[in-house]
C-alpha cells in the first residue's frame, strides 16, 4: 500500500532529508513549509511529492494542506523555530507567542485535523520532532523549552488516549543538528557564555541521522512503540 506522509518544515534541513527518504521509499509525500520556493523545489525534484506552501500556525492553511493530502497515514510535525536562548525574564511576550504558535500550536492543529480520518480508518502514525530541550530544562531558552515540553506532552497524550484505536504517536528529541537552525543571532549574553562552557557536547548530528529515527518510528517495524520520547543526541542527555 502506498502511504501518504505529511512532512511539515519540509524546506528545512531535517524536513528536506525526511522528504527525500519517504519519497525514495515509495511513499507519497505532502511537503509543507512557509518557504514556497523550498516546497516547489522538492515537488520538482520528486514525482511523488506534492508541495504546499503553508503556515503551520494558520488553521485555514492547515485545512488546505489536509484537503490536498486526502487520506493521511503518517504525519510528521517537524516545522519549528528556535528562540534567542532567553531566560524567562529576558524573553519577551512576542517571542514567547511565536515559539508556542509554531512549535506547539502548529502540531496541535495538524493532529486535530488528521486524527478524525485516521480514527475512521482504524489507525495512523504521528511522529513529532521536539528536542532534548523538551526533556531537560537547560538546553535552550524558556520559550523554546516550554514549547518542546508541550509537544512531548501532546505526543504522549495522543498515545495514551488513542493508542487503543490504532494511533501510534511518538516524538523524536534531537540534540544539535547541522542545519540552518544552528545559526542563532542575537543570543542573550548569559546563554552565549553557557554555550562556550559546555565542552561535553557531542558534535552536531547530520539531518539524516535524525531522519533515521523518524523513518523508523513511522515504519511497521515500530508497531509496538507508542508514547515514546526518543532522544537522538549522541548520549548528551545521559549527563
Ligand atoms: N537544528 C537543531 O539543532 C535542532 C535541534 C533539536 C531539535 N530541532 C528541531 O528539528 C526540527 C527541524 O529543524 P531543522 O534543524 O531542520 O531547522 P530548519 O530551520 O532548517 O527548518 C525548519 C523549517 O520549518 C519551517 N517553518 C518555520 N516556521 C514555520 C511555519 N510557521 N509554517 C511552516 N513552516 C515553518 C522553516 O521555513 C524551515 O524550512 C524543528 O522542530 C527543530 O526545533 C532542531
Amino acid at each position: 500500500m502506498t502511504r501518504t506522509v505529511i512532512v511539515t518544515g519540509a524546506a528545512g534541513g531535517v524536513g528536506r532529508a525526511a522528504v527525500a527518504r519517504f519519497a525514495g521509499a515509495g511513499d507519497r509525500v505532502v511537503a509543507v513549509d512557509r518557504d514556497a520556493e523550498g516546497v516547489r523545489t522538492l515537488a520538482d525534484r520528486y514525482d511523488s511529492v506534492t508541495g504546499v506552501a503553508a503556515d503551520v500556525t494558520d488553521p485555514d492553511d492547515v485545512a488546505r494542506v489536509i484537503a490536498a493530502a486526502g487520506e493521511v497515514h503518517v504525519l510528521v510535525n517537524n516545522a519549528g523555530v528556535i528562540d534567542r536562548l532567553g531566560r524567562a525574564h529576558e524573553a519577551g511576550l512576542d517571542e514567547w507567542n511565536r515559539l508556542l504558535a509554531v512549535n506547539l500550536t502548529g502540531p496541535y492543529l495538524f493532529c486535530h485535523e488528521v486524527l478524525p480520518g485516521m480514527l475512521e480508518r482504524g489507525g495512523g502514525v504521528i511522529v513529532n520532532v521536539a528536542s532534548v530541550a523538551g526533556l531537560r530544562g537547560g538546553r535552550a531558552g524558556a520559550a523554546y523549552t516550554a514549547s518542546k515540553h508541550g509537544l512531548v506532552g501532546l505526543t504522549l497524550n495522543i498515545a495514551a488516549t488513542l493508542g487503543d484505536q490504532g494511533i501510534r504517536s511518538n516524538v523524536v528529541c534531537p540534540g544539535s543538528i547541522r542545519t540552518g537552525m544552528q545559526v542563532v543571532d542575537h543570543v542573550f549574553p548569559a546563554a552565549a557564555e553557557g554555550l562556550q562552557r559546555d565542552r561535553r557536547k557531542p558534535p552536531p548530528a547530520e539531518a539524516d541521522e535524525i531522519v533515521d529515527a523518524i523513518v523508523y518510528l513511522a515504519s511497521p517495524q515500530a508497531s509496538r512503540i507508542n508514547g515514546t520520547a526518543l532522544p537522538v543526541d549522541g548520549g548528551f542527555i545521559a549527563y
